[in-house]
C-alpha cells in the first residue's frame, strides 16, 4: 500500500483567505469594504452551518457581511424582492441565496434575478454562459473553482489526463467538467451521473476523479483506478450515536478504503469544503473591485 497525499484544503484555503485579506486591506484604502450578502430560507440544519461559516470567515477578513434568515414560508415575491434591494444596495457586492430552498421556491427565478455583476455563486445565466464560452469576466462557481485551485496548487497535471466528474448538477458537476475540459485545464472529461450504466467501470478509467453525488461513501475501492487523484466533494451527515451531534461527516467517497489506493485525495471535512467559502470570498472582493471601475 503508498500512502497518497492528503490534499489539505484547509491550509490552501488559508493561503488563499490571506491574498483575499491583502485585496481587502487595498479596496479598505480605498474607501471600499466587500459586502457580502447570504440569504437562507427555511432553517435547514446543515444550511445554518455553512452560512454562519461563511458569516464567520466574513468577519475575519474585514468583510461586511449580511445574513438574511426568512422563515420557510416566505414566498417567491417576498424573496424577490429581497433581491432586488440587495441588487439596489451599493454597499453589497456579492449576493448569495443558500440552496436548495424550499420546494415552493422557483429557484431559477431568483438566480435569474441576482445582478449578474454580484451572482458571486456564479449560477446566473450569464456568468454560466461566460464560463462555456471561456470568458474570464464572468464568476466561476465555488466549489468547482476550489477544486481547481486545489489541484492547481497541488501540482497535478491536468493536460490530457482522464477526468471523471460523479452528478451533473449546476453547483458542481457541469461547471467543475466544464472548467476541467476548458483550455486551460486541457482534461479529456467524462460526466457520469445516477443513469449512467457501468458508473463504476466508468470511474475506473478516471486519472482524475471527482464524486458530486451526495450519497455518503458511495464510491469504493473497486471504482478506483490505483494511482488515481480522488477529489470528494460529499459533505453527508450520517447518523452517530457516539457524537455529541448525533451524526459524522461523510463524503461520497469510501475514504478509508480508497485512500491506500489513491495517489492524492481530499479529506471530509477539511478538504473541498473550506475551499468553497475562500473562493466565495475571492469571487466577492472581485466584485467590490469590478464596482469601483
Ligand atoms: N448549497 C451548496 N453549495 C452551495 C453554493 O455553493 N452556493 C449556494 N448558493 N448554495 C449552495
Amino acid at each position: 500500500m503508498n500512502s497518497p497525499k492528503i490534499l489539505d484544503g484547509k491550509s490552501i484555503a488559508a493561503a488563499v483567505l490571506e491574498e483575499c485579506r491583502a485585496e481587502t486591506l487595498e479596496l479598505l484604502e480605498k474607501g471600499i469594504r466587500p459586502g457580502l450578502a447570504v440569504v437562507l430560507v427555511g432553517s435547514d440544519p446543515a444550511s445554518q452551518v455553512y452560512v454562519g461559516s461563511k458569516a464567520r470567515t466574513c468577519a475575519d477578513l474585514g468583510f461586511y457581511s449580511v445574513k438574511i434568515e426568512l422563515p420557510a414560508e416566505t414566498t417567491q415575491e417576498e424573496l424577490l424582492q429581497v433581491v432586488r434591494n440587495l441588487n439596489a444596495d451599493a454597499t453589497i457586492h456579492g449576493i448569495l441565496v443558500q440552496s436548495p430552498p424550499p420546494k415552493h421556491i422557483d429557484e431559477d427565478a431568483i438566480i435569474r434575478e441576482i445582478d449578474p455583476r454580484k451572482d458571486v455563486d456564479g449560477f446566473h445565466p450569464e456568468n454560466v454562459a461566460k464560463l462555456v464560452l471561456e470568458d474570464a469576466t464572468g464568476f466561476v462557481p465555488c466549489t468547482p473553482a476550489g477544486c481547481m485551485k486545489l489541484l492547481e496548487v497541488s501540482g497535478i497535471e491536468t493536460n490530457g489526463a482522464e477526468a471523471v466528474v460523479i452528478g451533473r448538477s449546476m453547483i458542481v458537476g457541469k461547471p467543475m467538467a466544464l472548467l476541467l475540459v476548458s483550455k486551460i485545464s486541457n482534461a479529456t472529461v467524462t460526466i457520469a451521473h445516477s443513469r449512467s450504466k457501468n458508473l463504476a467501470g466508468i470511474c475506473r478509467r478516471a486519472d482524475i476523479l471527482i464524486a458530486a453525488v451526495g450519497r455518503p461513501e458511495m464510491v469504493k475501492a473497486d471504482w478506483v483506478k490505483p494511482g488515481a487523484v480522488v477529489i470528494d466533494v460529499g459533505i453527508n451527515r450520517i447518523p452517530d450515536l457516539s457524537k455529541k451531534s448525533g451524526f459524522r461527516l461523510a463524503g461520497d467517497v469510501a475514504y478509508e478504503e480508497v485512500a491506500p489506493l489513491s495517489s492524492a485525495i481530499t479529506p471530509v471535512p477539511g478538504g473541498v469544503g473550506p475551499m468553497t467559502i475562500a473562493m466565495l470570498l475571492q469571487n466577492t472582493v472581485r466584485a467590490a473591485e469590478m464596482a469601483t471601475r
